[in-house]
């Protein structure tokens, strides 16, 4: 191989486009690469100054800008990255490295400039910090309160759900060692034992587990949280947690826990009020027949125009008055007794309306039945529901005074297995402080002597018994309209009716 000095060759080998500058910004030569890239020829450059060439510019460059007198003062190489815009207006990032030539003396002599294309490592530099900035923004806009650690305990991140939760600002948390206190005494040890064990969700891994914190006024905080260990080439550099406040959640439990109670404690009051009222009924029933055949007796007998025929006449109309209460009494209370059959709900209807035919109030009502297509199928007792549907009847025709329309709707929502029922009048409505009480027993509005307020409190309880539900759907001066929700009965070969 042939010997030859590699520094005469060395400029021209530079693989990254480079000029040499006088140190009064003069270019002194090109290399080879330069001349290619850029297009000039080496005459073209000699003698013109480096911001002519390098910015297309007749002034040159402010001394913020320009590396030049800092390389002449410190004697020392530079670099700086310009954005600039190739021939085809692409962007365009330039790493420029600029090394002083020293001369004999140890004076600046020259300056070697290179240019170095750096466009794809800062394209993707600009990239990864997009990507860095999107993961950020989902940490920043999470529900969750986000808390990231050191294995120190220093907080690292709080996300604004955690800064809420915990109510510490950035500047009292972050960077601060506070992990410890976030927990109640040895809440941050059990952690991260916890952590590091393979049962609660693998290793570096916490699963959904309830526990409290201490927030920045010491009160403590029940919450959900997981965890998780962040390791850096296999070794623990962070924790991470992720917290839900749990008190809204268990506001909501204690509500329907005490709605459960009132309501359990109301069917209680009705049950035992069914047992007086079946008690009283059976006692009352025995003497008042007595009373109702001696006083028709003692009607027959007396003298048509007898002084006391009106006050006898009174006592047989009391007396059968008392029977109807008594009646209604043993309705409601016979609600104990239930038969279990199949059958399907229309069917119950039309015997309601069949048996109300007759009923004077219904003479000049229209009646509209919406009826599904399909069976109904129903499990329970018969009569019982019967007595449902006359007692919403007759209420509805009180409601319109004997004259206006009743719509009875019954469908079905297969997947749901319910039942609906629909039964709407044109009548009065229901003033809106009535509705709490309607399926109170004893609730009326109608006038001493012709309602006993036991018919929706009998309606209530017999849906009740059969795993359904009623309430007044919609109410107004124009009408009313009460749905039924009953469950739907699937009816297989060997449970056919
Ligand atoms: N369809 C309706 N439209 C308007 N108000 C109604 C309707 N149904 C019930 N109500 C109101 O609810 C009250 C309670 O009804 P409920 O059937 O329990 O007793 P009642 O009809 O007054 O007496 P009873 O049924 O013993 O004859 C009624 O007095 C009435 O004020
Ligand atoms: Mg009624």
């Amino acid at each position: 191989m042939e010997n030859f000095d590699w520094r005469e060759r060395l400029f021209e080998s530079l693989s990254f486009p480079t000029l040499i500058l006088a140190p009064d910004m003069t270019i002194a030569g090109a290399s080879k690469r330069f001349l290619e890239k850029y297009g000039y020829s080496e005459k073209e450059l000699i003698g013109r100054k480096c911001y002519q060439i390098l910015y297309q510019s007749g002034q040159s460059c402010p001394e913020s800008f320009c590396p030049l007198p800092n390389v002449l003062a410190t004697k020392k190489g530079t670099s700086m990255i310009r954005k600039t815009t190739g021939p085809d207006g692409a962007e365009l990032y330039e790493d420029r490295v600029c090394s002083p030539i020293l001369d004999d003396r140890g004076a600046v002599g020259y300056i070697m400039v290179s240019l170095r294309d750096v466009t794809r490592t800062k394209l993707l530099e600009v990239e990864l910090q997009k990507t860095n900035d999107f993961l950020e923004n989902i940490i920043a806009s999470s529900v969750a309160a986000i808390i990231v650690a050191d294995m120190k305990g220093v907080i690292l991140l709080m996300n604004e759900s955690a800064r809420k939760l915990f109510g510490y600002t950035d500047k009292m948390a972050v960077g601060k060692s506070i992990a410890e206190y976030l927990y109640t005494p040895g809440g941050a040890r059990s952690v991260m034992k916890k952590l590091r064990r393979p049962g609660y969700g693998g290793v570096g891994k916490l699963h959904t587990t309830e526990m409290r914190i201490i927030n920045s006024l010491g009160e403590e905080i029940p919450v959900e949280m997981n965890a998780s260990i962040i390791y850096q080439d296999g070794k623990e550099v962070a924790t991470m947690g992720i917290y839900n406040d749990l008190r809204p959640k268990i506001e909501i439990e204690k509500k329907l826990k005490e709605a459960e109670r009132i309501k359990l404690m109301q069917s209680n009051k009705m049950a035992s009020l069914g047992h007086l009222a079946a008690g009283v009924a059976h006692e009352i029933n025995n003497p008042l027949s007595g009373i109702l055949i001696d006083a028709s007796l003692m009607l027959e007998e007396l003298d048509k125009d007898s002084p006391m025929r009106r006050q006898i006449e009174d006592i047989v109309a009391d007396t059968n008055r008392c029977k109807d209460i008594v009646k209604n009494l043993l309705a409601y209370s016979r609600q104990t007794e239930f038969k279990k059959e199949i059958f399907n709900i229309n069917g119950v209807i039309e015997q309601a309306f069949s048996f109300l035919r007759e009923h004077a109030l219904l003479q000049n009502i229209t009646i509209n039945k919406e009826f599904s297509s399909s069976m109904l199928m129903c499990e329970g007792d018969n009569n019982q529901l019967i007595q449902v549907f006359t007692n919403l009847i007759i209420n509805a025709t009180q409601a319109m005074n004997g004259k206006g329309n009743i719509t009875v709707r019954a469908t079905k929502d297969k997947p749901k297995g319910r039942i609906y029922i629909e039964i709407s009048d044109t009548g009065c409505g229901i003033p809106e402080e009535d509705i709490p009480k309607i399926f109170d027993p004893f609730f009326t509005t109608k006038e001493e002597g012709k309602g006993t307020g036991l018919g929706l409190s009998t309606v209530h309880g017999i849906i009740e018994k059969h795993g359904g539900t009623i309430k007044v759907k919609e109410t107004s001066p124009e009408g009313t309209t009460f749905l039924i929700e009953l469950p739907l009965v699937k009816v297989t070969e060997d449970r056919l009716i």
